[in-house]
């Protein structure tokens, strides 16, 4: 049997799961292929996404798609993923399952989301797996990144649950289970459907990204950290923004300029306010957890 894995991880989180899981796979004589498509230019600045996809993604039996959750949702660069995903036949195997890293606030409907998206492309969804990570955001407004030791053993074992379930399983007549990846309640779908809108709060709530030309030394480190791209240098090495593809928030630049002239710019005390509501009212249980349950 062959996987591949295919993750979209701004800031490691997803692919360091992606990771795990490769390596329980391969330990399972299962071979496993990992491709995070963060950072990938000709993802991100083309348009031709699926033909990126069949260039870069070998022949395999179950595909498994990491993706973040952000503000409730699916990455909506994963959505568009699965979107572009191409039929599977011709090597593109039927057997998906999703898995989503979440900064133990709030793992919302992405599961579910994928869950769906996978199956309409015209895969099985065998499982879904999602996992409470660490919240690098919240380091630029609070002292503390939250979440910051998740429990590794834990989500080892939960893993080689997975595996040994993929193991088990006959790939010609497996049922579809993405309907048991609707774990949460009425309540938070409408939360996530009415008030969380990711696109719009990356436009309009989540500070914008300022960076300081007296400051910058022209390093590149911001542009090659940017997952989606939007940084660029100009034949000056002047750092630009490139309009077509959108800052998605995740602060990498911030976090690894050397020089510290990248910063958020909005009501930062807000921000902070808000998110220690969130975390407040934080209280997902089970964090990291295996669907369907058994
Ligand atoms: C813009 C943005 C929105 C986020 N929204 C949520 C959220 O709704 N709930 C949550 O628990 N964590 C949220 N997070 C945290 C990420 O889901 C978490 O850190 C994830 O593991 C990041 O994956 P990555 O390291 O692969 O990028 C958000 C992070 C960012 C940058
Ligand atoms: S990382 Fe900082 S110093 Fe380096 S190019 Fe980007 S903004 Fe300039
Ligand atoms: S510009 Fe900075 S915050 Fe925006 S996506 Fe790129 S690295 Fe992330």
């Amino acid at each position: 049997m062959k996987a591949v894995i295919v993750v979209f991880s701004p800031s490691g989180n997803t692919e360091r799961v992606g990771k795990l899981l490769k390596t329980s796979l391969e330990q399972n004589s299962i071979g496993a292929e990992l491709i995070n498509i963060a950072g990938k230019e000709k993802y991100f600045l083309t348009k031709y996404t699926q033909s990126f996809l069949q260039e870069i993604v070998n022949e395999h039996d179950i595909l498994f798609i990491g993706s973040p959750v952000y503000a409730h949702h699916l990455q909506y660069h994963v959505k568009d993923l699965i979107e572009s995903l191409p039929r599977p036949m011709d090597g593109w195997g039927k057997i998906a399952v999703p898995f989503v890293t979440y900064g133990g606030i709030h793992s919302g409907i992405a599961l579910d989301e994928a869950g769906k998206l996978l199956r309409k492309s015209g895969r099985k969804v065998l499982a879904g797996l999602k996992v409470s990570s660490s919240h690098h955001m919240t380091r630029a407004f609070m002292k503390e990144e939250y979440n910051k030791n998740p429990d590794e053993d834990k989500l080892i074992s939960i893993i080689e649950d997975l595996v040994q379930l993929v193991k088990s399983v006959d790939l010609n007549s497996t049922k579809d289970y993405s309907n048991h990846l609707r774990y949460q309640s009425v309540k938070t779908y409408l939360k996530a459907k009415v008030i969380f809108k990711e696109k719009v709060w990356h436009e309009k709530r989540y500070p914008k990204v300022l960076i300081d030309y007296n400051k910058c030394i022209q390093c590149g480190k911001c542009v090659s950290v940017c997952p989606v791209c939007h940084l660029e240098q100009d034949l000056d090495s002047l750092i630009v923004k490139n309009i077509n593809t959108q800052c998605i928030h995740c602060f990498n630049c911030i976090f690894e300029c050397p020089q510290k002239a990248i910063s958020p710019m909005g009501d930062l005390e807000k921000a902070k306010i808000f998110m220690e509501n969130m975390i407040k009212k934080a209280k997902e249980h089970p964090d990291t957890c295996l669907y369907p349950t058994t």
